[in-house]
């Protein structure tokens, strides 16, 4: 980890954008006054704050009494003696409102195929399928693992598990059958739904034969189902006894489920993210705080009124599609778009055009994504966003990665022309919803800030000892009290839980992972991991998870993985490979390259792939051993070295990795 001190400022934006005068007369957070007031009504009576807003949003089957449980921290518990059910306040909570006959799903296929699904459609959909799961035996309690592409029956999947009160854990399409495999076993999932292909760009993906090879990889002896949706047709291997199509589970199911009322605490699903060590972490959510954050998130952040038309890009692999997809929009009864493919397919309008198409009000996506369209922009103008008519829009949003400045300018000129705020918001999978954010009736914007704390959440900048760091000073990203929809545990590993995130010299706070710092007007500006984590297109990814891929490569003996800056993905894999014969050269070289990215392709996904691989006879070590990647950053963005590398066990071996290429 860096030093508090060492966390730069990289703060030159000076502009700033009023709130628009007609956006904040209808905003849900009207002005200033209203969000001090909220934060006020936070600091005076934290908990009270907290339970009347859980009183208020959602809908319990039994009340709760206790708000807080603080006696076991971190490991807290909120609204423990309540219960409810996460798939009723997302479904049942609308039939016999308005709602019921309102579209919920606008689903958009890879080849422009579009179904739509009202509330009440989808609530029978998901209905019948938890009713299928409860036929073939599975129950509240049990793990369900999810590998699936952007579709309605992926949505229907993760609701009928939340139905039941079965745990899910969706795993992203685009990871490997090992990564697969890892997940699997970790979370002892009893049941795993697939597809049997996904579409992307116009190409069939397998999925299906990956779950097989999962399986194959052993340990998996939990499993009894795999349950296979046919999006594509294609023709699969079967297992009989365990394979079962999709089709099959509904046939005949009733319409109506009585969902399973669970504890506020029950883990409605485990989500698999990156951290510093090569085994991913398995963020393990509740389900009333969660929910509660998400639905907050929505209505306030995105400021979600009944007409809406709401759009998050992200994949339901990641938690901006857990939060923004399955359950927040639903829960706020909004229309929302899901869409299968990918931006630039079958040209890089394609968001454009759909946004022109569905009548997009609310456009929620990532920096790459609008980096790599400001770039296709201007290589292809006919696809340029001023070629569509863009003027549903209201709002838009960023989340991911640091926005830089000139890629949020693009996105408010040529978006959003000039009428849109720009929502950046900050926060990760184990935060469960926004943490800091603009709110867009209340916050001038300044472009690559994500403005201030979301209400009620306590949020600081620290240096090593955990105290607060001047304005301007840049620190440690850390939230001083719990939160409804914070991580509860790291699944299976209580310890890795505590260590990670809640240091014991940061007097008992929830230490991020960012570097950030705020300015003198109180702004937040988060300049990226502090830790051993990558953020590639907006992907976590540790280094570790990456080095451990490459030395398990026959090839490999060592590796060292950094990132570099990149102008489109924001950061980029350069990898340092020792190999146990010698050091390649030439088209030699260029070969073994390929071979180590398709096999990191092969051990991770293809979204872990390293852009650059650089061999040679070491990595530079300290005398003690220890691998220096901070000098390996140098050397990838092809800086001079300044600093004394004396205390290097092997100075040369600078040399030769920066000439390596
Ligand atoms: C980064 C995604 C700057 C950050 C929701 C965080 C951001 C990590 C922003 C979490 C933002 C996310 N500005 N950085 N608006 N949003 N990040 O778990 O480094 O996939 O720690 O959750 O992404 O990534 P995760």
């Amino acid at each position: 980890m860096s030093t508090a001190s060492s966390i730069e400022s990289v703060l030159t934006e000076h502009r700033v954008f009023p709130v628009p005068e007609d956006f904040q007369a209808q905003a849900s957070i009207a002005g200033l006054a209203q969000y001090q007031a909220l934060v006020n009504e936070a600091d005076t009576d934290y908990t009270a704050y907290w339970a009347k807003l859980a009183r208020e949003k959602l809908q319990w089957t039994t009340g709760f009494t206790q708000t807080l449980d603080d006696t076991k921290a971190p490991f807290y518990k909120w609204f423990a003696d309540g219960e409810l059910n996460v798939s009723e306040n997302c479904l049942d909570k609308h039939l016999g409102t308005p709602t019921e006959h309102k579209t919920a799903l606008i689903f958009e296929a890879d080849d422009g195929v579009v179904t739509k699904l009202s509330f009440r459609q989808l609530y029978h959909q998901v209905c019948q399928f938890a009713n299928g799961l409860t036929a073939l035996g599975y129950k509240v309690g049990d793990r369900a693992l999810i590998y699936m592409p952007m579709s309605v029956q992926a949505v229907v999947a993760m609701q009928a598990c939340a139905r039941l009160g079965v745990t899910h854990s969706v795993v992203f399409g685009g990871f490997s059958s090992k990564s697969l495999h890892e997940r699997a076993v970790d979370v002892g999932a009893s049941l795993i739904i697939t597809a049997d292909e996904q579409r992307r760009g116009g190409r069939s993906i397998a999925l299906k034969p990956a779950v097989d090879e999962a399986i194959a990889l052993g340990g998996c002896d939990a499993v009894r189902h795999v349950i296979v949706y046919a999006r594509t047709g294609a023709e699969q291997a079967w297992h009989d006894g365990r394979d079962i199509w999709w089709d099959a589970v509904v046939d005949g199911q009733a319409m109506e489920c009585a969902p399973v009322a669970v504890n506020a605490e029950h883990p409605l699903f485990v989500l698999y993210t990156s951290g510093s060590t090569g085994k991913p972490k398995g963020v393990q959510h509740s389900s009333a705080g969660y929910l509660l954050g998400a639905l907050l998130s929505v209505q306030w952040t995105f400021d979600a009124k009944d007409d809406d038309v709401f759009w998050c890009t992200a994949d339901i692999g990641w938690i901006t599609g857990h939060t923004f997809i399955t359950y927040g929009p639903l829960a706020a009864g909004l229309t929302q778009v899901v869409f299968e493919g990918v931006p630039t397919y079958p040209n890089a309008g394609r968001f454009w055009e759909m946004i022109q198409r569905h009548q997009v009000s609310i456009f929620y996506t990532a920096p790459t994504a609008i980096r790599s369209l400001t770039k296709a922009a201007e290589n292809t103008p006919e696809c340029h966003p001023r070629h569509y008519n863009l003027s549903s829009l209201r709002l838009l949003g960023s989340v991911g990665e640091p926005i830089n400045p000139e890629a949020w300018m693009w996105y408010y000129e040529n978006v959003g022309l000039e009428r849109c705020p720009i929502v950046d918001t900050w926060w990760q999978t184990e935060t469960g919803g926004h943490v800091i954010t603009p709110l867009p009736g209340v916050t001038p914007l300044k472009p690559g800030s994500c403005g201030f704390a979301f209400p009620g959440m306590d949020v600081a900048i620290v240096d090593e000892a955990g105290e607060e760091v001047e304005r301007g000073k840049g620190g440690f990203l850390v939230i001083r009290k719990p939160w409804p929809n914070m991580i509860r545990n790291i699944w299976g590993d209580p310890e890795r839980f505590v260590k990670s995130y809640f240091p014991a010299e940061l007097n008992g706070y929830y230490l991020a992972g960012d570097g950030a710092q705020r300015d003198q007007d109180g702004y937040f500006w988060v300049m990226g991991r502090i830790d051993d984590v990558l953020n590639v297109s907006g992907h976590r990814m540790g280094t570790m998870e990456v080095e451990s891929a490459l030395v398990a490569h026959e090839l490999v003996t060592e590796a060292a993985v950094v990132g570099r800056p990149d102008a489109t993905t924001g950061e980029a894999v350069v990898a340092f490979v020792v190999l146990s014969g010698d050091v390649p050269a030439g088209d030699e070289a260029k070969r073994i390259a390929t071979e180590l990215r398709n096999w990191v392709a092969k051990e991770i996904g293809p979204i872990a792939k390293p852009k650059e691989i650089r061999f040679g006879e070491n990595l530079p070590k300290t005398r003690s051993g220890k691998i220096m990647r901070r000098l390996l950053r140098f050397v990838a963005n092809g800086e001079a070295i300044t600093q004394d590398v004396s205390t290097l066990e092997n100075p040369a071996i600078l040399e030769q990795l920066s000439d390596a290429y």
